[in-house]
């Protein structure tokens, strides 16, 4: 079992405080969702985990199984065993989808650190490509990924989100995350844009990866993801922090009574 935690974490960007104070822990075989208003800071959290060096952590930490994170780059961190899918994903134009996955998969896996070894070692290097996953084997797995999880094969070779619909963004995320094989899976909005098809196929994805040795932190401002990926435990997000934390209701009562009582409630968002 895993264990990702988060304590009194604060983050800033570009000197203004947007994380102030957030306390969460994600134990493996659990799905939490993070739902809250436009602008509370959601996605920052993700990047934050992720690693992504605009952030600046002030204060608080991020374990994995008790170890910090903060001292990893972003790569160290995939490899630790964390996993974000973005709101908005970026495109790579000149990197295809099976280039891109390759390296990373090799990355997580242990290739490029294996290749760093022979070649003070043994000398068994200077082969191009040394450092990746075996072509063959790495294809056997992608096209085997690819039909489980509704990819049409032709995106092995396109340019990473290059050209790629909202719907065809967010599926390739679940490919990715199935290749991968994260500890922690971290879904920022991966239900938006999706028409009701698109978001069978993605929530079907992750329930199929949600096994009892991952867990998910799920960020969606929607109730309709909910009704087909089942979360057990569901957080307000206000002001940078957890207000609140429950069960399924949480999502049904937001639906119902939006986020004004909230405020109320937590005190208006300081502006950032
Ligand atoms: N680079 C930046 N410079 C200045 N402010 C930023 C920067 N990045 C984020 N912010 C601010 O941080 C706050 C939180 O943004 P964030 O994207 O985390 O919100 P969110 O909860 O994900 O919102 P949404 O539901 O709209 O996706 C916002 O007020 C945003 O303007
Ligand atoms: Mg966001």
């Amino acid at each position: 079992m895993s264990v990702l935690e988060i304590r009194n974490l604060h983050a800033a960007v570009e000197g203004t405080e947007i994380l102030k104070g957030v306390n969460l822990t994600l134990r493996s075989g659990e799905i939490h969702a993070l739902m809250g208003p436009n602008g509370s800071g959601k996605s920052t959290l993700a990047y934050v985990i992720a690693g992504h060096p605009h952030y600046t952590v002030t204060e608080g930490d991020i374990l994995v199984d008790g170890q910090s994170v903060l001292d990893m780059a972003a790569d160290e961190r995939c490899k630790a065993g964390l996993f974000l899918a973005f709101q908005y994903p970026v495109t790579v134009p000149g990197v295809s989808v099976a280039n891109f996955l390759r390296t990373a998969v090799s990355n997580v896996r242990g290739y490029t650190e294996k290749a760093a070894a022979a070649k003070n070692g043994n000398g068994h290097s200077g082969v191009i490509g040394s450092n990746l996953m075996p072509m063959r084997e790495f294809r056997k797995e992608l096209t085997e990924k690819m039909k489980e999880y509704n990819v049409d094969s032709s995106f092995a070779r396109r340019y990473l989100n290059d050209g790629f619909s909202g719907g065809e963004k967010k599926r390739t995320e679940v490919l990715q995350m199935a290749m991968l094989e994260p500890k922690f899976a971290i879904l920022d909005e991966s239900d938006s844009g999706l028409d009701i098809d698109a978001l069978r196929v993605v929530a079907d994805g992750i329930n199929k990866l949600a096994t009892p040795d991952r867990g998910f932190l799920m960020i969606t401002h929607y109730q309709r993801l909910l009704n087909y990926v089942k979360p057990q435990y569901i957080s307000i997000f206000h002001g940078g922090r957890i207000v609140m934390t429950g069960g399924p209701e949480v999502a049904l009562m937001l639906e119902e009574r939006g986020y004004g009582w909230v405020e109320k409630e937590f005190g208006v968002a300081e502006a950032a």
